[in-house]
């Protein structure tokens, strides 16, 4: 799906869309976070790995404008965010379908908040069903749907969006192994059709070697960037084939030995 603005926006201001800027979290007395400074790229697939309560779902909220940093400050496309962020789409751990709504009637449900037009609405649900593997499950109830399914829906709903932002917070979690690496390939797809920009949190080092241009290992909590490296891998890339490649292990030992999980 083309999206027109993306490429607009491209063309204007500075390379860095997102810039965090010793950014601190706290929850009353717990030091969650930070000082984290960090920038993402126009258009760049960054991964985000770290322990479990680093501050990595803290990371995205600040993005979506969904939480304040305690100190510090986060700034999109040059200024700072104070609200909900309408360019993010956001697939959180935590999304939930309506109940009393069809699949469809899920992922038209941002459509609708915007007033789109009938033709178009349609156009976008069948086209983003279609990506996530759904055709035939529009007029499915949640109760009716596996947990992959679900998460799916999710992902539909968002694709079917068009954000310039993509923030996704371990969004294929509850997917087996094939069809995770079958998600793989279409988000790389979308993220090469698109030109938008991808921050996606996982625990899974493969998965974030596989799609990232760049790989940030947070530290324990208080978590803090502790390493981030370059993904020189070749894009086009085929998400089978990659693993193959001798770099690809490198990289995985590479971010194992960072990652502080005890
Ligand atoms: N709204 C909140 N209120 C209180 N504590 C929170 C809140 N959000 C996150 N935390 C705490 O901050 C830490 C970081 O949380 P989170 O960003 O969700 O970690 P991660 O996503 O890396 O697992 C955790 O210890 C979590 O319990
Ligand atoms: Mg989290």
């Amino acid at each position: 799906m083309a999206n027109p603005d993306a490429a607009r926006t491209a063309a204007q201001g500075s390379d860095m869309l997102i810039e965090f800027n010793e950014v601190v979290a706290r929850f009353g007395s717990l030091h969650a976070m930070g000082p984290t400074t960090l920038s993402v790229r126009r258009g760049e697939f960054l991964a985000i790995v770290g322990p479990s309560g680093c501050g990595k779902s803290t990371l995205l909220n600040m993005v979506a404008g969904t939480l304040n940093p305690s100190s510090g400050s986060v700034l999109y496309n040059g200024k700072k965010v104070d609200g909900p962020n309408s360019d993010v789409g956001y697939i959180t751990q935590k999304n939930y379908c309506v109940p009393w709504r069809t699949v469809e009637g899920n992922v038209r449900m941002p459509l609708e908040l915007r007033g789109m037009a009938r033709g178009e609405m349609d156009e976008r649900v069948r086209f983003a069903l279609a990506q996530v593997g759904l055709t035939g499950f529009e007029k499915a109830y949640p109760k009716q749907l596996s947990g992959g399914m679900l998460q799916r829906v999710m992902i539909a709903r968002t694709l079917a969006y068009g954000p310039h932002v993509y923030l996704m917070d371990e969004p294929f979690g509850s997917l087996d192994a094939q069809l995770r690496m079958r998600m793989h390939a279409k988000l790389l797809d979308l993220w090469q059709q698109t030109g938008a920009t991808f921050v996606f949190v996982t625990h899974d080092l493969q998965e974030a070697i596989t799609l990232a241009d760049r790989v940030v290992v947070m530290s324990r909590r208080p978590g803090r960037p502790k390493l981030i490296v370059d993904i020189d891998l070749p894009r086009g890339r085929d998400v089978v084939d990659i693993q193959a490649d001798p770099a690809f292990g490198a990289y995985v030992k590479q971010l194992w030995h960072a990652l502080d999980l005890h």
